[in-house]
């Protein structure tokens, strides 16, 4: 049984979604993001803060090696892990891989009050999600399917994975 994959950036509901998800199937649903913090014992913001980017990115890329080959699962991945081409390449071979797609306005709006986004923590939040974005978005445009993400509410993206799959 193939994975569900959940992509797309911070913000653009992959948790709510993922979460949802393994409860109307009754499946198990991973977060890389969880398995870094406790494999760590720290927060994201920690791990970036003490260890660097680059070491987060090795963690994340174990992990994603470590949940790929299992099968029947929901994961739900960080922001960031279209930034090693391998790890999408090892996410498909088990899995189905959905880009949660949201503006950079609306991701924006959705995480303004938030604190705990490392790479977020600049003076022009916006800009950095617009310039992000733009580097992102041929690498999540390689997943299965692409999702629009932009409404408020999670029905909409979720009924749409529930009929691809
Ligand atoms: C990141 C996204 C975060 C987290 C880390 C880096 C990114 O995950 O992995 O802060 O590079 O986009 P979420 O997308 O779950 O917020």
């Amino acid at each position: 049984m193939k994975n569900i994959v959940l992509i797309g950036f911070m913000g653009s509901g992959k948790s709510k979604i993922s979460r949802e998800i393994g409860r109307r199937l009754k499946k198990e649903v991973i977060a890389t993001d969880d398995l870094a913090e406790i494999s760590e014992g720290m927060s994201i913001h920690e791990i970036f803060k003490a260890k660097g980017e680059a070491y987060f990115r090795d963690l994340e890329h174990s992990i994603i090696k470590d949940l790929a080959s299992r099968q029947g699962i929901v994961i739900d991945c960080g922001g960031g892990v279209v930034l090693r081409k391998e790890n999408l390449k090892l996410l498909k071979t088990n899995g189905i891989v959905f880009y949660l797609q949201a503006t950079p306005e609306v991701i924006y709006q959705r995480i303004k009050h938030e604190t705990h986004r490392p790479l977020l923590k600049t003076s022009d939040p916006l800009g950095c999600i617009k310039e992000l974005y733009q580097q992102r978005l041929p690498l999540y445009s390689q997943a299965d399917y692409t999702i629009d993400a932009n409404a408020a509410s999670i029905e909409g993206p979720i009924t749409e994975i529930l009929e691809k799959i």
